[in-house]
């Protein structure tokens, strides 16, 4: 049997061993992958099926709060992209905001299973500077959102000011820990508004803005 098949035999859902099979999957094919645009590796994380755990409800709670930070900041959205939409577990949640979804993602295996999980929105393998699909009217999407991806990019920067060039407006949100690191490139954003999300003992940063919005706007909340 191939190896990619007895991983994937192991790890299916619901497998008693599942939840040890992915914690040492993902810290063996996780070093060396942040921060560094590393394409290839993030491909071979996702030989096994959900990598990160993203049906725990640690995640899950992520997911609903992140919904809850959407709802009340930029309300029900026309048109979203899902920067780093991986197979689709948190565009399960996202889509419950838009009337389309866009996920873009630079794993072509995780692209297909979020294929697979939402046959009605248009996913695509690519970059943030080179989109594999068409914007849509207008050039501009609703909201532009990033959940826990920019510390994978070498360019956190350079990323910010594609968002902002794409969005209408735009959400990132990043684990604790890497905090410093990515706050930094948001930190003077006209009107930036930021709070937590937290699953104890875990927590989260988002952050919100409206790319254009005059300078004053800044609020911290919880
Ligand atoms: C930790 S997962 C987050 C998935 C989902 N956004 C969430 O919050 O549950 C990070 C995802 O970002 C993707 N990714 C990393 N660098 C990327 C890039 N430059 N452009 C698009 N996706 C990227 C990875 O392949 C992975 O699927």
């Amino acid at each position: 049997m191939a190896r990619k098949n007895l991983l994937e035999l192991i790890a299916r859902e619901g497998a008693p061993a599942r939840a040890l099979v992915s914690k040492v999957w993902r810290r063996y094919a996780m070093r060396g992958i942040g921060g560094n645009d590393n394409h290839a590796a993030l491909e071979t994380l996702y030989a096994l099926p959900d990598p990160w755990g993203m049906t725990t409800a640690r995640e899950q709670s992520r997911f609903v709060q992140t919904n809850g930070v959407i709802a009340a900041h930029a309300g029900r959205v026309g048109s979203l992209l899902e920067i780093g939409s991986g197979e689709g577990h948190q565009s399960e949640h996202l889509a419950q905001l838009c009337d389309k979804l866009y996920g873009l993602d630079v794993s072509e295996r995780a692209v297909e299973r979020a294929r697979e999980r939402l046959p009605g929105a248009t996913f695509g393998v690519g970059e943030l500077t080179a989109l594999p699909f068409e914007a849509p009217p207008g050039g501009k999407f609703d909201l532009v959102v990033a959940c826990e991806v920019l510390y994978y990019l070498s360019d956190i920067g350079r990323a910010v000011e594609a968002m902002s060039g794409l969005g209408r407006a735009c959400l990132v949100t990043f684990f604790c820990p890497s905090a410093r690191r990515v706050a930094e490139h948001l930190q003077d954003i006209p009107g930036l508004q930021r709070g937590w999300i937290y699953h104890d003992p875990y927590a989260w940063l988002w952050a919100y803005w409206e790319p254009g919005a005059e300078p004053g706007g800044d609020s911290a909340q919880s």
